[in-house]
């Protein structure tokens, strides 16, 4: 998140390719197609090979202004064109004395193939025009054969049933983590910083207010606003202490107040309420930036459906929540709901940046969560006697629900991150995103829930992928003698090291292994509810690497009183405390939780004292509540006394 690579041309990120993968030997076909720079035409086709199962190209752009995306059409090994069959070239080099530049890619293809390049696809976008070279050129595949996949590697503990380590730190009681995580999350909830107004939450204790030679997160994000606040719903829900309940409550409705103000802000860029970032007094920050964001309208909406729900439950009237939630027509200096929701609606489709802020395509993650919010918002325009925005929320979410099979790659047994060609040299699709889609975007009602199979399998390739990526790996065991989970980052090909880029320098984050391990106890608490458990061959490798002492087989029912249903469930909770672990290991002495921990030396790094790190933490200590049978434990964090 928070991190908007507007400098860097995508020719400095390509070097992040694994090149590994490109087989260095000279049985390497190059077809040169054009060997002089060209003079009549705006973008021509120098070279190309299908090397080792990687496309290497290189093409004449004329510089003929500022923007430019260069984007090379293919067909795949079924001599399909999909948007996945598509490169989008980074800027190599400057050709002396022309007005030319080379523009290239490496990309490894091999997993769905490649016959036929197809076109050649070059906007200049700063000057409207767009210019395109017809291809169809057939492809011949040279040099060795294509890596195999990386095969999952053999589970390196088997944890079993929660440790005391972990219920320990986490403890509902002054002094443990959890209420250190809860103190810190709410200093940075209407933070006392001058020109903060009420209703925003800045994203980290790093900037100038704070005197730090860190990155400057002093601004409110839409997103981690949505999910920090949803965690003072949920201790809104479980509060019993009067004088805290009204507290909760009052933050949420100047939190929705802050939304809507933000939604009337007249700096609002083209990116409308997909503006993602505002400055602290709630105006709109209007430099260059990764926009529109549409994940942010619907997990604000989220939000604020929840706490309106629990309100009503408590005995908040339904005309308050008309009033100072939901009605933006009548309200639009208090309300932000509905215009949120008809956002959602009519702006699902659009490709947007991601939530960490770095590409723009169609995600998964936005798609999930835009979903819920569509859902849940079909029902609560009902609840409000507004049929005309029900029906049109739930016509919007039939036809997103319609395109979520396209993530779901057969080839990679994996939920693909987002649906388009390689982006920022990201070849392995992989994203924890994914989890935190299913996490932040699960609506309850079986469409990629938990334990869904194509989500367990990728919730498996995205976690391991990180064994080779980061040194630190390497360390297993705490000094207690129990493991410590896999140190989990936001994806494998990550060069942001917490301030700018850097070669190898993406590390592991305390949010993305803390989401590893509240998504582990939530399988387990969803196959509880289920009563049984069969594997499939999408899932066995799950099973294999987080519950192999059940020694599971294919295809054979397991009801929830089986011996191998119990195991798989202690397996996973000890897999998800072995996440916790981890965290705790790498956590600082007083407590404190910055964005990162270093790759080679585990030490915390990037912005400090992130809202989201904590935020995640508490979520996580409420999903491992829940999974024990513990129903207080929320109502206790929630009685906590702070500040
Ligand atoms: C333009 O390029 C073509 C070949 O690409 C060449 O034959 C021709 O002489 C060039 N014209 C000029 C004016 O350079
Ligand atoms: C630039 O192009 C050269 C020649 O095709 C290639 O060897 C090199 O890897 C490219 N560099 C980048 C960053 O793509
Ligand atoms: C280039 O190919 C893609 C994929 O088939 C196609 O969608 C696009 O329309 C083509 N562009 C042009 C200008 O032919
Ligand atoms: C929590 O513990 C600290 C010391 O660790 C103490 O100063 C504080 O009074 C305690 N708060 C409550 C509410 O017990
Ligand atoms: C949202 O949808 C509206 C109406 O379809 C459109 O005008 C607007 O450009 C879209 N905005 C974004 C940020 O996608
Ligand atoms: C809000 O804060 C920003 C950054 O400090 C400042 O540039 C802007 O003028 C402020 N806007 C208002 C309306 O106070
Ligand atoms: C919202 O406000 C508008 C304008 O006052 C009104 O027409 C509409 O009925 C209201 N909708 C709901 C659900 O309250
Ligand atoms: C892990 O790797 C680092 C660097 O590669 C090395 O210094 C360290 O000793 C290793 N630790 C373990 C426990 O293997
Ligand atoms: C996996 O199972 C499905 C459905 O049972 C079957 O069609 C498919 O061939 C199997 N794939 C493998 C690799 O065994």
């Amino acid at each position: 998140m928070l991190f908007k690579n507007t400098a860097a041309p995508l020719g400095a990120l390509l070097a992040f390719c694994p090149s590994t993968l490109v087989a260095q030997n000279t049985a390497c076909q190059t077809t040169t197609v054009q060997a002089s720079v060209p003079n009549n035409t705006n973008v021509a086709l120098h070279s190309y090979s299908y090397c080792g199962g990687s496309l290497d190209v290189s093409v004449y752009i004329a510089n003929v202004n500022y923007n430019k995306v260069v984007t090379l059409y293919y067909t795949d090994s079924q001599g399909v064109s999909t948007p996945l069959t598509s490169v989008s070239l980074g800027y190599n080099s400057s050709i002396p004395d022309t007005n030319y530049e080379f523009w290239s890619a490496n990309t490894p293809v091999y997993l769905d193939g490649l016959t036929e390049l197809l076109n050649l696809t070059y906007q200049a976008t700063d000057i409207g025009q767009t210019y395109v070279q017809q291809l169809q050129l057939a492809v011949k595949a040279s040099g060795s054969p294509p890596p195999a996949p990386a095969a999952i590697p053999s589970p390196y503990a088997s944890p079993s049933g929660f440790s005391d380590d972990i219920t320990a730190w986490l403890a509902p009681s002054n002094g443990s983590q959890a209420d250190f995580s809860k103190t810190h999350m709410f200093l940075n909830i209407n933070p006392d910083i001058d020109g903060a107004v009420k209703g925003t939450v800045v994203a980290a204790r790093s900037g100038p207010s704070y005197d730090q030679k860190l990155p400057d997160y002093e601004y409110d994000w839409v997103r981690d606003s949505s999910l920090t606040m949803d965690v003072v719903q949920s201790l809104y829900a479980a509060s019993r202490v009067d004088k805290l309940t009204r507290k909760y409550k009052d933050m949420l409705f100047h939190y929705a107040q802050g939304r809507a103000v933000e939604q009337t802000d007249p700096s609002l860029t083209f990116a409308g309420l997909g503006e993602p970032k505002f400055y602290l007094n709630n105006t709109a920050f209007t430099g260059p930036w990764g926009r529109p964001q549409n994940d942010g309208p619907a997990t604000a909406a989220i939000t604020l459906m929840e706490f309106a729900n629990d309100y009503m439950k408590k005995g908040g009237s339904l005309s308050s929540v008309r009033d100072r939630i939901y009605n933006s027509t009548s309200n639009p200096q208090e309300a932000p709901v509905l215009k949120d929701l008809l956002f959602v609606a009519s702006n699902w489709s659009s490709p947007s940046f991601d939530l960490w802020e770095e590409e723009e395509s169609t995600h998964f993650y936005t798609r999930l969560v835009q979903r819920r919010a569509l859902v849940m918002g079909a029902k609560f325009a009902t609840m409000l006697g507004d049929g005309a925005t029900s029906d049109t929320l739930s016509s919007a979410a039939i036809q997103l629900t319609a395109t979520l099979d396209q993530f779901w790659s057969p080839n990679r047994k994996l939920i693909l991150y987002e649906y388009g060609p390689v982006l920022h040299g990201k070849s392995s699709f992989i994203d924890i995103a994914v989890i935190l889609g299913v996490i932040h975007g699960y609506a309850g009602d079986d469409v990629y829930s938990y334990t869904n199979d194509r989500v367990l399998a990728s919730a498996l390739k995205i976690s391991t992928s990180f064994l080779d990526v980061y040194p630190i790996a390497n360390v297993t065991k705490a000094s207690n003698g129990l493991p410590l989970g896999i140190p989990i980052g936001r994806y494998p090909e990550d060069v942001y090291n917490g301030v700018g880029t850097s070669s190898n320098g993406g590390n592991p984050w305390y949010l993305t292994t803390a989401t590893m391990a509240q998504y582990l106890y939530s399988v387990a608490s969803e196959l509880q509810t289920a009563g049984s458990l069969t594997v499939n061959n999408v899932t066995a490798p799950f099973f294999a690497y987080y519950a192999p002492a059940a020694g599971l087989k294919l295809s054979k029912p397991y009801s929830s009183n089986t011996q191998e249903f119990a195991s798989v469930i202690a397996s996973l909770k000890g897999w998800g405390d072995a996440y916790i672990r981890r965290i705790k290991y790498h956590t600082a002495a007083g407590g404190n939780l910055a964005e990162e921990f270093n790759r080679n030396n585990g030490i915390a790094q990037g912005a400090a004292d992130l809202t989201w790190s904590y935020a995640s933490l508490l979520t996580a200590a409420f999903a491992r509540a829940a999974l024990s049978g513990d129903e207080s434990y929320v109502q206790k964090i929630a009685a906590l006394a702070y500040e």
